[in-house]
């Protein structure tokens, strides 16, 4: 298997499918809860701006290698959407990254203002809960606790990570490597890898010892696709345009951030995600083809351009 294919070598096929599902669901969940009508559209234009669904795709995936139904996994895939979005709203503030583009649009406080995108991010944060808790209080009431229990870890990790990448606390001991990959893993690694575990948890059957040793197989696939996530992220801010990206790039290093590249380079960062990219199949060894949509989705990441 080459890990240096180009993208158009990954043959996607109807691989990110279900992502036009979470939208449809998004849409549905907004447009039913009572909410002012500003804040509500604020929180659409977040939700359903051209994102490629990464989280909630994952989500599905791994809900159905277990052998669950996409229906179960639903819920929860518009959750971790809705705490995706909130990061992004919240990172492309003024006091965090100062961006103006977003999915090739205007970033939300520039399409609206800066308190509307605080409270927004802040809805969205909250909202994600009462969707686990509704969505699944009366089908798979079991499911709550543990769906709850993962999103809201990962979610507190990624804030420490966005501290970690904004407000650095580091004492001089730390070798830079070592900041870097802590915060890469929980910035973004941590909800990648949620992801990967919430879809396990709507599939059920947790009670089968053999079904756990899955459940931990797909943590660690997902912790390494995760932090291969943002390797990509960094490189692409350094080789890559924004009208491709639909934000801008090229700014990472104009911030002083911490990157992959800014401190290994571009070609050791690539050999980075190639051997990342390898452990993702290892971690999968215990699954057969009902895992070959996640083999994929772990090529694909390695190569996006977007
Ligand atoms: C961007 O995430 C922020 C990072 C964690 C690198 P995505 O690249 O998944 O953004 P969308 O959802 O497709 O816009
Ligand atoms: C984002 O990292 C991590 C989040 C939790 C949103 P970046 O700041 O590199 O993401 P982009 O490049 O703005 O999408
Ligand atoms: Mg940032
Ligand atoms: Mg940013
Ligand atoms: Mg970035």
């Amino acid at each position: 298997m080459s890990h240096a294919s180009p993208q158009a070598a990954v043959d996607l096929g109807d691989l990110l499918a279900p992502g036009r599902e979470v939208e449809a669901h998004l849409q549905a969940l907004l447009e039913r809860r009572p909410l002012p009508q500003n804040l509500r559209q604020a929180a659409l234009y977040a939700l359903l701006g051209p994102g490629k669904r990464m989280r909630p795709v994952l989500l599905i995936r791994c809900c159905e290698a277990m052998g669950g139904r996409l229906e179960q996994a639903l819920p929860a895939a518009a959750a971790i959407e809705m705490i995706h979005c909130f990061s992004l709203v919240h990172d492309d503030l003024p006091a965090m990254d100062d961006d103006d583009l977003r999915r090739g649009r205007p970033t939300l406080h520039r399409h609206t203002n800066e308190a509307m995108a605080i409270l927004t991010g802040d809805l969205l944060n909250t909202f994600a809960f009462e969707v686990l808790a509704e969505s699944y209080g009366t089908t798979a009431p079991d499911r709550v606790g543990p769906l709850v229990r993962e999103l809201s870890v990962a979610t507190c990790e990624m804030i420490a990570g966005q501290v970690m990448d904004t407000l650095p606390d580091f004492g001089p001991e730390t070798p830079p490597l070592e900041r870097l990959q802590r915060i890469h893993r929980s910035k973004t690694g941590a909800l990648i890898r949620a992801a990967c575990r919430m879809g396990v948890i709507c599939a059920g059957g947790l009670e089968d010892e053999a079904r756990r040793a899955q459940l931990e197989g797909l943590s660690d696939y997902g912790q390494t696709i995760g932090l291969m996530f943002q390797v990509v992220d960094d490189l692409l801010d350094v080789t890559s345009t924004a009208d491709a990206m639909g934000k801008a790039v090229g700014k990472d290093q104009d911030r002083g951030k911490l990157t992959y590249p800014g401190l290994l380079g571009v070609e050791r960062s690539r050999r980075q995600v190639a051997e990342l990219r390898g452990r993702a199949h290892e971690s999968l060894g215990r699954f057969g083809t009902e895992a070959d949509p996640l083999r994929r989705l772990a090529d694909y990441l390695a190569v996006r351009e977007r």
